[in-house]
């Protein structure tokens, strides 16, 4: 499904207002301190690639080619490749870490996807996620629900009644109870692979 979330151009003007209001503080601190190998799903036009510290290693996926060429121009350094989380092109047990940034709202198979990243994380890896999720007041829930068909069609596939952190866990990860950030309806979290 296409919306505005696959416009570059209007992504990335959007975006720059939401980083500039303290977004950008969101995604240093997802990156800010990982190293070894590491893997970016969803990384749209790049705009956490430019947080990684020089110990980090990062490769970097999303299925939307004309969102990567816009993601080659921000980080050059960085391999990008056109992938889903659903299928990682890649071997069990290769990454130290892997990062999500406002993406599990618009994957299609949420647990498909879980379990992928479950899979190429090597033991003891680390799941690193800015998400925004499912309100946990019944009120802003069940208004979540009621604009959903309308907001995903509009931003092409993003769903903002999600619980992202129940499909996590339920997916055998734990969330770090020392390293859960909450602002709203907004989540930074590192997991660990149980
Ligand atoms: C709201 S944008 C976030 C982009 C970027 N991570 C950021 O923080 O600005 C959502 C991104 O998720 C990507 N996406 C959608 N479905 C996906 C999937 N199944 N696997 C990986 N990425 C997906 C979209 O192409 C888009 O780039």
């Amino acid at each position: 499904m296409r919306g505005l979330e696959h416009i570059p151009l209007l992504y990335d003007a959007g975006m720059s207002l939401g980083d500039a209001l303290g977004l950008s503080r969101w995604r240093r601190a997802l990156v800010g301190d990982l190293h070894g190998q590491v893997l970016e799903i969803g990384c749209g036009t790049g705009r956490t690639l430019t947080y990684y510290p020089d110990g980090a290693d990062p490769v970097a996926l999303d299925p939307d080619p004309a969102l990567l060429a816009r993601a080659a121009r921000r980080a050059p350094h960085v391999p990008l490749l056109v992938a889903a989380a659903e299928a990682l092109p890649f071997p069990g047990g290769r990454f130290d870490a892997v990062v999500t940034s406002l993406v599990f709202c618009s994957v299609d198979d949420v647990p498909g996807g879980l379990a992928e990243i479950h899979r190429v994380l090597k033991d003891g890896g680390r799941l690193r996620m800015l998400e925004h999720v499912r309100a946990t007041s019944p009120f802003w829930a069940r208004l979540q629900d009621g604009i959903q068909p309308a907001w995903t069609r509009l931003s092409g596939g993003c769903r903002p009644n999600r619980a992202t952190e129940e499909a996590v866990e339920a997916a055998g990860f734990r969330i770090d109870p020392g390293a859960h950030k909450v602002r709203g309806v907004l989540r930074c979290f590192s997991a660990s692979k149980q």
